[in-house]
């Protein structure tokens, strides 16, 4: 089969190396791809947003599969323009990726079909948005409805925060589409991923990413500096909830509404004393989650992808290594602010050898010979092992033979999962 993968981070590069093991594949184009992906794609330059262009490229080259890494394209429609052109597709449609692209659809849909969530409201305008916060004090919560690349969120402690933030959304711009504001949930942050045909989920996997910049959850919020899966909270048990409470009741209610969700779907959970509540709703594999978990899958992924496009899916769980894996994401100086660009990194063909080391690229460029820096995120270092320890020992050893004095990491990634396991002790 021929695949096309779309996007160019480092969970295309996971999502390439699993395809890249089917014996069902024949050829792999990525646009645009990553240098990660050398020997195991073709790359090919294609404007995404030119759904015509794709479709015809497929066309041309016999593709079977299109596989759609990133949001943006999910959320402009690029699913139903392929499947019209008669191209079969992993992602969902334009109607589908509202669950990720518009927050007040979504808690619209969770207050519809009683699935648990944060206590919201939505405002157009700041003077309502602000005595809305005042009248339920701080912690809160401020969102704007639209994609905002993770910059639309604050959790702000103190009034004053919050106002800041509502002004901040409406005068930059980024709360045109109007601001939702939540109740504050306290509890264990979870990634969950299941895969959907339509009408059926099946669970995937779990895991726990660290959103801010420094180590002990300082600094701004990135697209996620580390991750580990499984997440040690989400047992069977809650596993098995989650896909009762949350994921179920989404596939009826999105197929009832006549917009059945195909693909991956990502809910950010939160575990709370009560049981766990959705955070959000993301319509694609998360980054760097992917990197963690794709090493721990036991079987071919590109089956499993086809079967959510077909609305095939068989009803059992994924089967993922019992093994813990751990990445660590080395990013450029100066993220999430303006990375430094154009810094060389050698020593990789050394760390790549280790054992239980995977190693994917999210922010790379080739100089002629030389691999440089040019992205925020530019490397995922990934480990397994038997648990988090050692999976972390092993990550952080390969990172050790790095040389990218243009780079850094947090050196605390997993942090909770080890406190997880001393509390279980
Ligand atoms: P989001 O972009 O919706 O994932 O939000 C970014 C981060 O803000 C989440 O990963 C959570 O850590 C935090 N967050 C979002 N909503 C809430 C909430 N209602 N209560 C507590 N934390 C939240
Ligand atoms: N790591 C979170 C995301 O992919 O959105």
């Amino acid at each position: 089969m021929n695949i096309l993968l779309i996007g160019s981070g480092g969970r295309e590069h996971a999502i390439a190396i699993a395809l890249a093991k089917s014996p069902l594949l024949e050829t792999l184009f990525a646009a645009p791809g990553n240098p990660g992906m050398e020997g195991l794609a073709r790359f090919v330059s294609l404007d995404v947003a030119d759904h015509q262009a794709v479709a015809a490229f497929c066309k041309e080259n016999r593709v079977d599969l299109v596989v759609v890494g990133p949001e943006a394209p999910l959320v402009a429609g690029l699913v139903d323009d392929l499947t019209a052109a008669g191209i079969r597709a992993f992602g969902p449609s334009k109607a589908a990726a509202r669950l990720e692209g518009s927050k007040s659809f979504t808690k619209a849909f969770c207050a519809r079909h009683a699935i648990p969530t944060a206590a919201y409201a939505c405002f157009t305008d700041a003077a309502s948005a602000s005595a809305y916060v005042r009248a339920k004090g701080a912690p809160i919560v401020i969102k704007a409805d639209g994609l905002a690349a993770g910059k639309g969120v604050t959790v702000a402690m103190s009034l004053a925060e919050a106002e800041a933030a509502i002004e901040t959304l409406f005068s930059s711009g980024l709360g045109e589409s109007g601001i939702v504001i939540e109740e504050f949930l306290e509890g264990e942050e979870v990634s969950f991923f299941a895969l959907c045909d339509g009408t059926h989920a099946v669970s995937f996997a779990s895991a726990q990413d660290h959103k801010r910049v420094g180590e002990g959850e300082s600094g701004p919020n990135t697209g996620g500096m580390g991750a580990y899966s499984p997440a040690p909270v989400m047992d069977a048990q809650m596993s098995e909830r989650v896909m009762r409470e949350i994921i179920t009741p989404t596939l009826h209610g999105m197929a009832a509404a006549g917009a059945p969700f195909k693909g991956v779907l990502f809910a950010g959970l939160m575990i709370c004393a009560e049981g766990p509540k959705l955070i959000e709703y993301n319509v694609r594999f998360g980054d760097p989650e992917t990197q963690a978990i794709l090493p721990r899958l036991e079987e071919d992924l590109l089956p499993l992808m086809l079967a959510c496009a077909d609305g095939c899916l068989l009803e059992r769980p994924a089967r993922l290594s019992p093994l813990t894996t751990l990445t660590v994401v080395l990013a450029a100086k100066g993220y999430p602010g303006a990375p430094l660009r154009g810094s060389e990194i050698l020593g990789l063909e050394e760390a790549e050898a280790m054992p239980f080391v995977a190693i994917t690229h999210a922010g790379t460029k080739r100089d002629g010979q030389r691999l440089i820096a040019d992205g925020g995120r530019v490397l995922n270092v990934t480990a397994a092992g038997a648990d988090v320890t050692e999976a972390r020992a092993r990550a952080y050893a390969a990172i050790a033979m790095i040389d990218w004095p243009g780079g850094f990491y947090r050196r605390d990634i997993g942090w909770r999962a080890l406190k997880f396991a001393l509390k279980s002790v």
